[in-house]
């Protein structure tokens, strides 16, 4: 397998200000908690959570999620989290780094929205598209960038949990 560029870092930073922006906007004056899915948001979060604007109330806490071994989708999904109890005026942001079947969001969105907080919203980096995109689970609230359907790494996104660390975005091929 080889990894080819598909996003590059300076188009991810300026699409990650305008998200930090428009966040900014529509929580401004709310108690905000993000929560961060770990392993695979933590570069994307750490970028996202800068870009807001400095006076915004903001907690930030961060849950392990796993469904993915290799390229395919297990269908299963481990989260563990040892977060408190969410108080009721708190507005709840899961940051993820990609949106695939939507099993992931679908699932913690529901896990969260069982705990009283007064909204659970989404933003991912990426949101896959193909063919049946209209069936999936699952849809996020805020999206970096859409891609097709190819498996991508780096940004924090991993192959077999390599490739994490580069700073932009590519997609592996077989060539
Ligand atoms: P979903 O549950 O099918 O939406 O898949 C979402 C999760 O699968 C993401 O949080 C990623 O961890 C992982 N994932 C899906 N597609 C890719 C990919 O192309 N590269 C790396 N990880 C992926
Ligand atoms: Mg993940």
């Amino acid at each position: 397998m080889k990894e080819n560029g598909l996003i590059t870092a300076d188009r991810i930073a300026a699409r990650v200000a305008e998200l930090g922006k428009e966040l900014s906007e529509f929580y401004k004056g709310k108690k905000l908690n993000i929560v961060i899915l770990l392993n695979g948001a933590f570069i994307f979060a750490a970028d996202l959570v800068r870009a807001l604007d400095p006076d915004l109330d903001v907690t930030i806490d961060s849950i392990g999620v796993s469904s993915y071994r290799g390229t395919k989708s297990t269908g299963e999904l481990k989260i563990r989290s040892e977060l408190k109890n969410i108080p009721e005026d708190t507005h709840i942001l899961l940051v993820d780094d990609i949106l695939d079947t939507g099993l992931t969001l679908e699932k913690t969105v529901r896990y969260f929205e069982s705990r009283n907080a007064s909204s659970v919203r989404t933003c991912v980096v990426l949101d896959k598209e193909y063919e049946d995109s209209s069936k999936k689970k699952y849809k996020a609230d805020w999206v970096g960038f859409r891609v097709p359907d190819v498996f991508v790494v780096g940004y924090g996104l991993d192959y077999n949990e390599k490739g994490r660390n580069l700073p932009y975005i590519g997609y592996m091929s077989n060539d």
